[in-house]
């Protein structure tokens, strides 16, 4: 039944249920990333982004829903290191606090030869970590540097390499600009449309912020309380919101002129 639109889809994502006690953290989720797309998942605080992506990259287990990758199940148990492995090399996160993520005493350069070592034992590593660097606009003498001799901008940087080092066919980045300075957020979304065009990755990018969203996506879905209210081409879905909650999400984007008492009032009525 999928086998028909997998050509076009990287990922496919059916019918995702996950509950927490009486929380539905999500809730009937379904959707699909073209190859090489953006798709940008926005949602307040709690509306179950971070439960979808975990799911998604199998951090976590779903209760009911399936998620293929070119057409393949990746809920099912694998036999063998190389099978899991492969399978893991397939989508790779990005998250918020790169801090959290690297080793304090890790220098960078050891950073991407130990994911390199794991996944690609036998390619030449020195050569791969000079283009990963070079690819996130980092130059070599980062290789050097241990993280916190980096700024934050220059950590993400970092964990955008090592997610690349395994050659993903999906990143998802779970709010991965959202701890970054406007200018230094600029430079990063920059990047990752950069990167997109290279090498034709495809990007679940998940965020609170619409701005983020209208930047670096082609389609959006929009999650409230777990289900998705609204979905379909960013331009559309910015310029022409059809659910209150979307409209809701553009109004509370601060601008001139605007009113967050009002806001609050809608937002109490909806
Ligand atoms: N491990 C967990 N245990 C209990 N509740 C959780 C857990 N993870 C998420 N939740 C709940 O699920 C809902 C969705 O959370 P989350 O997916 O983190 O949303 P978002 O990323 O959109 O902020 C929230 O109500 C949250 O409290
Ligand atoms: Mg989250």
């Amino acid at each position: 039944m999928t086998e028909s639109i997998s050509g076009a889809a990287v990922l496919e994502v059916s019918g995702l249920h996950r509950t927490y006690g009486s929380v539905h953290a999500v809730d009937d989720v379904s959707f699909t990333l073209a190859a090489g797309g953006s798709l940008g998942i926005v949602g307040e605080s709690g509306s179950g982004k971070t439960t979808t992506a975990r799911i998604i990259v199998g951090l976590e287990r779903a209760d009911a829903g399936q998620v293929l990758l070119h057409g393949r199940d990746r809920t099912g148990h694998l036999r063998g290191k190389a099978r899991r492995l492969a399978r893991a090399r397939e989508i790779q996160l990005v998250f918020q606090d790169p801090y959290l993520s690297l080793d304090p005493r890790t220098r960078v350069g050891a950073v991407l030869r130990e994911t390199l070592r794991l996944h690609f034992p036998d390619t030449d590593h020195p050569r791969r970590i000079t283009e990963l660097l070079d690819q996130v606009g980092l130059g070599t003498r980062a290789a050097d540097a241990l993280p916190r001799q980096l700024s934050g901008g220059q950590r993400q940087r970092v964990a955008i390499a090592r997610a690349l080092a395994v050659e993903p066919a999906v990143l998802v980045l779970d709010e991965a600009v959202a701890a970054l300075d406007v200018s230094v957020q600029a430079q990063i979304l920059n990047l990752l449309a950069d990167i997109r065009e290279q090498t034709g990755v495809g990007y679940l990018f998940i965020t609170h912020d619409l701005g983020v969203v209208r930047c670096v996506t082609d389609a959006v879905i929009v999650m409230r309380h777990g289900r998705i209210v609204e979905s379909g081409p960013t331009a559309c879905v910015l310029a022409e919101p059809e659910h209150p909650y979307t409209r809701l999400l553009l109004e509370s984007v601060p601008r001139p002129g605007w009113d967050p008492h009002g806001i609050a009032a809608a937002r109490r009525a909806l």
